[in-house]
């Protein structure tokens, strides 16, 4: 085509990829191209503001490197991990979230009824519950991936005062579905501000708080595995996640449990937990594979 203008560029795009060995590819590149150029057009994108954006995605590689990746954190902050979790969730269950940059493979194996807290930094949080299908019956062979940052607000990764593996675990739901163990309080935090993607959102207004919560992965043989997070309802940051992670079925009441015999039997003859101590139920549910 010769005689491209504003308003044939996004044919003559799609024309030029005619031959593209993967229609799939091509949908989604045409696509993407198609909303640029309308984006452009819409707004009349100027020289110098196209300018600031290559600079932001030039400056996003000196603050890539395998602790952290910026491109993702611009995708977060950009509520595109959140959008695509959303769109491929399970249409039934606890709902899922977005995983976030601090899973790590092989965390230790936590008894149920084991201990993360350990005494460190924080309030003491005991978390238990149970792993159901969507019947209700105990979803057998469960396994919780579980991981959090610390009471001082650092993931292990993020300080080196902390074991790599300090509350990571992995944990074999009972039979009967049941699960619980004792932890540290989550608490809220800032995803890193200082490169690119924190540029974004001073230009916005925007803070990058994350309210606390807890993530977790649930496998279990014949159900879909879950990626998600829990978050106290107390917490002030939850109607501004700045990586649009909350969902209404993942926001949970902490409440203070006096009471040492109200606790779950595995935790109640744990003489080392100071009470009263924080208190949270999950009763999650799992779809089908
Ligand atoms: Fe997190």
């Amino acid at each position: 085509m010769r005689d491209l203008t504003p308003t044939t560029i996004t044919q003559a795009f799609a024309d030029y990829s005619r031959n593209a060995p993967s229609a799939r590819a091509r949908a989604l590149l045409v696509g993407l191209a198609g909303h640029l150029h309308s984006f452009v057009r819409e707004n009349k994108v100027t020289q110098a503001e196209w300018g600031a954006a290559i600079d932001a995605l030039t400056r996003a590689t000196q603050f890539t490197d395998d602790k952290r990746n910026e491109y993702i954190l611009f995708s977060d902050l950009l509520g595109v991990s959140s959008l695509i979790d959303m769109v491929n969730a399970a249409p039934s269950g606890t709902p899922s979230s977005v995983l976030g940059p601090f899973h790590i493979e092989g965390a230790p194996e936590l008894p149920n009824g084991g201990d993360l807290w350990r005494g460190q930094t924080g309030e003491p949080l005991v978390v238990s519950g149970s792993v159901t299908d969507e019947k209700g019956a105990p979803a057998r062979g469960t396994v919780l991936a579980l991981w959090q940052n610390s009471g001082n607000g650092l993931y292990a990764q993020q300080d080196k005062d902390q074991q790599p593996t300090n509350y990571h675990a992995r944990l074999r739901v009972a039979d009967d579905g049941s699960f619980a163990f004792s932890t540290v309080r989550p608490v809220s935090y800032k995803v890193p501000d200082d490169g690119p993607a924190g540029d974004m959102l001073r230009v916005l207004g925007r803070d990058a708080w994350r309210p606390a919560h807890l993530h977790m992965i649930i496998q279990a043989p014949g159900h879909r595995p879950l990626i998600t997070e829990f978050f106290p309802e107390d917490d002030e940051h939850l109607d501004g996640d700045a990586v649009f992670g909350v969902r209404a079925g993942l926001v949970l009441p902490f409440s203070r449990a006096v009471d040492r015999a109200a606790l779950p039997a595995v935790l109640a003859a744990r003489d080392s937990l100071p009470m009263p101590v924080w208190s949270a139920t999950l009763n999650l549910t799992l779809a089908p594979a």
